[in-house]
């Protein structure tokens, strides 16, 4: 039986870093009211020539380093975003290029913040159906792009940023105790779209648009929907919340991510956060908890991972791997 292991993993950040503090001179908030409401303390924001391509390529070119791979190696490039370098060409086969990898195919995936979840799972069946040996699968957002920088109840909450990891097919028994992706579980609801949504388009307004969210009702739909989704990769595994090593969920607001742990009954020392270095980078967010864990030694091979998230659409999902 087929399973999509981790092989690498690689993240990458804007250079500049931009704390709480400095929001303070640019509309009426205060470094107290982020860090309480949010657990946010700072965020990296894109420079001009940072742009999702860039940051997805440098994301990537870790992740294929940390593999001991080349993308002569890779078969698939699959890019979670919402925040893409142009409508089209898909920003994972500009990152393609970037990378001088000239055969193969990529494509773009856009479910906002539950885009890594959607792509790896999307990269889990390219493996297990026989179609790719290897693929890399890339979360990159510039959400500052599209914040309106005078609404203090958006602009405070998100970064950029990207994270990336390479998925290889392995041979075993399909035993819970072997390596690989486990379970994916994915929802989408379109009746909650004004409650989280970018306000142009391409074939409504021919503008990029803003970002516009009614915080309190995300807020309410969220734990919600993310133990759905955990509880549903417990039950086709049959794993219970002591099974669980890590929790690395989509980095929104901690007290989001506190709340769901504690629903589930999963203890606080095994959730991965970094909401409070990166704020919300959307797709991105996902990558990045796991290259920091992975990278700083916490997430070790054979460690049973949950990921999880919630977002725009609303879209939702959960996947449970053994790292
Ligand atoms: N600084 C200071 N005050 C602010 C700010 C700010 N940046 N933003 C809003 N306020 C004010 C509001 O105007 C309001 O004032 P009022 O009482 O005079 O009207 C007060 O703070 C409270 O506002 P609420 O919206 O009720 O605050 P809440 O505790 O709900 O926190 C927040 C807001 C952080 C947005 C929260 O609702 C939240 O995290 N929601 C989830 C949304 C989210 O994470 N979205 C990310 C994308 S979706 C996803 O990834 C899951």
């Amino acid at each position: 039986m087929i399973r999509s292991v981790v092989r690498g993993f690689g993240a990458a950040l804007p250079k500049r870093v931009v704390p709480n503090i400095e929001l303070e001179g640019m509309v009426q908030t205060s470094d107290e009211w982020i860090v309480q409401r949010t657990g946010i303390k700072q965020r990296y924001i894109a420079g001009e020539s940072e742009t999702t391509a860039s940051l997805g390529a440098a994301a990537a070119e870790a992740a294929l380093a940390n593999a001991g791979l080349t993308a002569a190696d890779i078969d698939v490039v699959i890019c979670a975003t919402s925040t893409p370098d142009n409508t089209f060409p898909a920003t994972a086969v500009n990152i393609q290029n970037r990378i001088g990898m000239h055969h193969g195919f990529g494509f773009d995936v856009q479910a906002v913040c539950s885009g890594f979840i959607y792509a790896i799972s999307t990269a889990d069946l390219y493996i297990r159906g026989g179609m790719a040996k290897r693929v890399l699968v890339i979360g990159s957002e510039t959400f500052s792009r599209i914040l309106d920088w005078n609404d203090r109840t958006t602009c405070v909450l998100f970064g950029d940023g990207a994270g990336a990891i390479v998925l290889e097919a392995s041979e075993g028994e399909g035993k819970t105790s072997d390596r690989g992706i486990l379970t994916c579980h994915l929802r989408s609801d379109g009746a909650h779209r004004e409650k989280l949504y970018v306000d142009g388009g391409p074939s409504t307004t021919g503008t990029v648009g803003h970002l516009r969210m009614e915080g309190r009702e995300v807020f309410k739909h969220a734990v919600g929907m993310i133990t759905d989704v955990i509880e549903a990769a417990f039950e086709a595994t049959g794993t219970t919340a002591d099974d669980i090593d890590w929790l690395v969920p989509h980095q929104a607001n901690k007290r989001i991510i506190d709340g769901s742990a504690k629903k589930l009954g999963i203890a606080e020392e095994k959730v991965v956060i970094t909401v409070d270095k990166h704020g919300n980078t959307s797709a991105a967010s996902i990558p990045l908890a796991l290259a920091t864990a992975a990278g700083d030694g916490r997430i070790k091979k054979g460690d049973l991972v949950m990921l999880e998230a919630m977002g725009g659409g609303f879209t939702w999902g959960s996947v449970l791997l053994r790292w």
